[in-house]
C-alpha cells in the first residue's frame, strides 16, 4: 500500500490535489455506459431453515421439483430452464417505469428467448412471485436499494414486477430527487427506491449523473450522509462490485482519511479490492451501531458478472456478448470475481454477534451463464455515437447491464423468497 502522508505542511497541496481530482471527475458522463456497472446478489443464509422449510412442504409449490433431485436446497444452484409459459413475468412494452438502458424490445432487439427462461434451482422452487403478496408486505413500508448503476437495473426490474399489478396510474407516482428515486404504489402507502451510492462510502462518484468512470477517491471514513437517506427503511438491499474492478492495470483506489477540518486528512493509494475491504468495514461498522435491528432488513446483492470476454465461453473477444441468444450450457461455468462478496460475507458475520443479519442474494453464478442477458447496442444511448462505433458495434454494446424482463427479475424473486418466507 502506497502511503502519500499528508502532513500539516503538505496539507494544503493535498487538499489542491483532491479538489483538482473532484474537478477532473466531473466530466460529464451522461448515465452509464457498457463498462460501468457492479451488482449481485446471492441466496445464502437460512441454509437449514430453507432446508426446514422445504422439508415441511412450505416452499411456494417445492412439492414437484423437491422429488426429483435429492440435492439440497440452495436457490443459487440450479439450471435456467426454457418456459415461455410462466415467462416472462411482465411485459417491457407496457412497463412504465422501465428505463431506457435496459428497455432493449423498445429500442429494437428483436430476438425474445432471452425472456422466457426461468430459473430452477436443484431440490425446490423459488416461491412463485405474486405482486400483490408483495405490496401487501410492503404496505406502510419503504424499500431502499442502495449502490450502482446493476442495483437500479435491479429496482426497475422490481418496480415493472409490481407496477403491472396497479392499472390505474394514479395510484403510482415515480420522483426523481437528486440521487434518490422513488417508486410509491399509493394505495399501499409502499415505496421502493432507489439510491445512487456507487462505493457505498462517501466518494468522487456520487453525483448521480456526473461521475468519472477511472478515477475514484473515496472516503475512508465518511458515510453518514448517504447513510441518512436510507437509515430509516424497513429493508435495505445494498450492492457494490463492478466499481472496484480495474479498469486497467495501473488502476489503484485513492482513499482519503480524516478531513480537512480537522487536520488529518491523509490520502493513500491501494489495490481496487483493498479499497472494497475499506467501504465494506465502514458499512459494517456504521450498520453494528445504529441500524435499528427491530425494523431494518439488511440484503446484500451478490456480484452481477459482465459478458465482455467472449473467448470464455469459445466466441470471439472482438465480438463481446454481441449477437448472444442463448445461455452459456456448460454447467458450473464461472467468470465473476466471488471473492469480493466472499470478503463482504466475512464482514457481515460478525454482526451476526449483535443480532444483525445481513442476507446476500447470491445470484452471480445463475447471471454468469446469461451472456444473452444483455442490452449490447438495444438501449438508449446517452451520448451520441461516432462514425467508429456505427461501424463497429461490438465497441460500445453494453454487456454489463440487462435487458428488461430478465435475469434481475430472478434476483427479485429470490429478495421476495426472503421477505415472504422470513417475515
Ligand atoms: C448455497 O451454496 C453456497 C455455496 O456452497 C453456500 O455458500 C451457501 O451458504 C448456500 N446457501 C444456502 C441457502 O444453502
Ligand atoms: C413455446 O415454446 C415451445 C417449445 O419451444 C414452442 O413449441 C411453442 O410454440 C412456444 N409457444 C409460444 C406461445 O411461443
Ligand atoms: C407510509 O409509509 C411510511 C414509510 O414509507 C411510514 O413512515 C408512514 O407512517 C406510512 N403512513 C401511514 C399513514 O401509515
Ligand atoms: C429531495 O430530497 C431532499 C433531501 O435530500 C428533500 O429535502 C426534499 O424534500 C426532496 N424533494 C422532493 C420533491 O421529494
Ligand atoms: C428490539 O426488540 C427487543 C426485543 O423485543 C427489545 O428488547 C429492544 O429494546 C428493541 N430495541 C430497540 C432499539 O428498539
Ligand atoms: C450480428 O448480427 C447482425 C444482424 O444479424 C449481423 O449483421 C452481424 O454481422 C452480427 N455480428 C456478429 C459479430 O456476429
Ligand atoms: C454463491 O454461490 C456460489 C455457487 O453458485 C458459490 O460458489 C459461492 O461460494 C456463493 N457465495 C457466497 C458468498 O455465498
Amino acid at each position: 500500500m502506497t502511503v502519500l502522508h499528508a502532513p500539516v505542511g503538505v496539507r494544503s497541496i493535498v487538499s489542491f490535489l483532491v479538489a483538482f481530482f473532484i474537478v477532473a471527475s466531473s466530466i460529464v458522463f451522461l448515465f452509464d455506459r457498457g463498462q460501468e456497472a457492479q451488482v449481485q446478489m446471492v441466496v445464502d443464509h437460512g441454509h437449514q431453515e430453507v432446508k426446514e422449510k422445504a422439508e415441511a412442504g412450505l416452499l411456494g409449490g417445492s412439492t414437484e421439483a423437491a422429488d426429483t433431485s435429492k440435492e439440497e436446497c440452495n436457490w443459487s444452484r440450479g439450471q435456467w430452464v426454457y418456459d415461455n409459459v410462466s415467462q416472462p413475468l411482465y411485459s417491457g412494452l407496457k412497463c412504465t417505469f422501465i428505463f431506457p438502458e435496459v428497455a432493449c424490445e423498445k429500442y429494437g432487439r428483436k430476438d425474445s428467448m432471452y425472456q422466457h427462461w426461468r430459473w430452477q434451482p436443484h431440490g425446490c422452487d423459488i416461491p412463485r412471485f405474486d405482486a400483490i403478496r408483495l405490496l401487501e408486505r410492503l404496505r406502510n413500508k419503504r424499500l431502499v436499494f442502495v449502490g450502482d448503476s446493476v442495483n437500479r437495473n435491479q429496482w426497475v426490474s422490481l418496480v415493472c414486477m409490481v407496477e403491472a399489478s396497479i392499472p390505474d396510474d394514479r395510484l403510482k407516482t415515480r420522483i426523481f430527487n437528486g440521487s434518490l428515486i422513488s417508486f410509491k404504489a399509493l394505495e399501499y402507502n409502499a415505496t421502493i427506491d432507489f439510491y445512487w451510492s456507487p462505493l457505498l462510502v462517501e466518494s468522487n462518484s456520487d453525483n448521480p449523473i456526473i461521475h468519472r468512470v477511472d478515477y475514484r477517491i473515496i472516503r475512508a471514513d465518511r458515510i453518514e450522509k448517504h447513510a441518512s437517506v436510507w437509515r430509516d427503511a424497513d429493508i435495505i438491499v445494498f450492492n457494490s462490485y463492478l466499481w472496484w474492478r480495474k479498469q486497467n492495470d495501473d488502476m489503484r483506489m485513492k482513499v482519503m482519511y480524516g478531513s480537512f477540518e480537522d487536520g488529518d486528512a491523509r490520502l493513500d493509494e491501494m489495490e481496487m479490492m483493498d479499497g472494497f475491504e475499506v467501504a465494506i468495514k465502514k458499512l459494517t461498522e456504521w450498520l453494528g451501531e445504529y441500524i435499528d435491528k427491530n425494523k431494518t432488513r439488511i440484503f446484500f446483492a451478490g456480484s452481477s458478472p459482465t459478458h465482455f470476454r467472449a473467448s470464455n465461453w469459445g466466441g470471439e473477444d472482438s465480438n463481446k456478448c454481441l449477437n448472444e441468444t442463448e445461455p452459456i450450457y456448460r454447467v458450473g461455468y464461472k467468470s465473476a470475481d466471488y471473492s469480493l462478496m466472499a470478503m463482504a460475507k466475512s464482514y457481515f458475520e460478525r454482526l451476526e454477534a449483535k443480532g444483525i443479519h445481513v442476507e446476500i442474494l447470491n445470484i452471480t453464478e445463475l447471471s454468469d451463464y446469461r451472456k444473452d442477458g444483455h442490452p449490447t447496442v438495444f438501449r438508449k444511448q446517452y451520448v451520441a455515437l461516432t462514425k467508429e462505433q456505427i461501424a463497429k458495434p461490438a465497441s460500445y454494446a453494453d454487456c454489463t447491464h440487462w435487458c428488461l424482463p430478465g435475469v434481475p427479475d430472478v434476483w427479485n424473486q429470490f429478495l421476495y423468497g426472503y421477505l415472504i418466507m422470513y417475515k
